[in-house]
């Protein structure tokens, strides 16, 4: 059994997909519009809520408002195993990330709304939830304050920490002491650690700072030497949510023991059968799918 909590944003994606994008003063015809459930706290909720098992207990922790968004993406939760009854709706908007679709790769303009409000000053309850939890999974649409302020909790705690810090910003580094596994991507790196090499930084962090280079797959320093975990070529629909369904299956994974290295090969497979749908959380896969992969490992061994 695993009790895995993900503190974070909860939105809906207003996806808008175009063969041009307007330039400023301009207005251009979009193809298609679509409203599909989002957010990377919620993303990479429903990424490990599809892989687990009736005996794990994933939850999730933040807010929406008080708005049409907000219980239809509290629904959505519930559909796909996550719990929400502590989900927060307060009188804001709930967040909404506005996604162009264009030549195969997604632009978001992300509008925290009632995420923005998410603040551990405030936790009471959640407090002995976090406690309780093998696993909290974090990422950077919610404030700073909140994310350092469960992360040191936690730390005190003995509770491990995965950190997505996606969009990156600065103080993300100040976080590295309190969370276990810490997951930017090739550009989120860059911005935390200028002027350096990735592979001199993960040397650091010996199985916590994993990279993520997106057609690349990923890379870490398992104290003896780098790994490079290749990804998986896929026919893509839509990118948007390939990083959370990746952390979030990989977050899975190793909330079941899996090693380091396997458990990023796990969310490799999830994050290639994800882009093959259309949303954030369209192509997410189900443990059954991933079984029925041609590239899933029986060694996994997950139930
Ligand atoms: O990582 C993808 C997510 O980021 C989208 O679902 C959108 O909500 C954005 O904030």
């Amino acid at each position: 059994m695993s009790k895995i909590v993900i503190i974070g944003s909860i939105s809906m994606d207003l996806v808008m997909e175009t063969d041009r994008i307007a330039e400023a003063g301009e207005t251009v015809f979009g193809k298609q519009f679509s409203m599909v459930p989002g957010g990377k706290g919620a993303n990479q909720a429903v990424a490990i809520g599809r892989l687990s098992s009736k005996d794990d207990h994933i939850e999730m922790l933040g807010a929406v408002g008080q708005d049409q968004f907000g219980p239809s993406l509290l629904d959505n939760l519930n559909q796909n195993q996550v719990i929400s009854e502590n989900v927060g709706t307060i009188p804001y908007s709930t967040g909404v990330a506005q996604i162009t679709l264009y030549d195969d790769d997604n632009r978001i303009i992300y509008c925290p709304g009632a995420n923005g409000e998410v603040d551990a000053s405030h936790f009471d309850s959640e407090w002995d939830i976090i406690k309780s939890a093998d696993l909290v999974v974090l990422q950077n649409e919610i404030s700073h304050s909140s994310n350092l302020a469960i992360a040191q909790f936690c730390h005190q705690n003995g509770v491990k920490v995965l950190y997505n810090p996606a969009p990156s910003r600065d103080t993300d580094v100040d976080m590295l002491d309190f969370v276990d596994v810490f997951t930017p991507n090739e550009h989120e790196i860059k911005e935390l650690f200028p002027n350096q090499e990735i592979e001199d930084v993960i040397k650091h962090y010996p199985n916590k700072l994993l990279v993520t280079l997106g057609t690349k797959g990923s890379i870490f320093f398992d104290g003896k030497e780098i790994q490079k975990v290749p990804a998986i070529k896929a026919e893509v629909v839509d990118t948007t949510g390939a990083g959370d369904t990746f952390n979030g299956a990989f977050g899975y994974a190793l909330s079941k023991g899996m090693s380091f290295k396997d458990a990023v090969a796990f969310g490799t497979l999830a994050s290639h059968l994800s882009v093959q749908g259309f949303g954030a959380q369209g192509g997410m896969p189900y443990l059954k799918e991933m079984k029925e992969s041609g590239y899933y490992e029986e060694t996994w061994a997950v139930e």
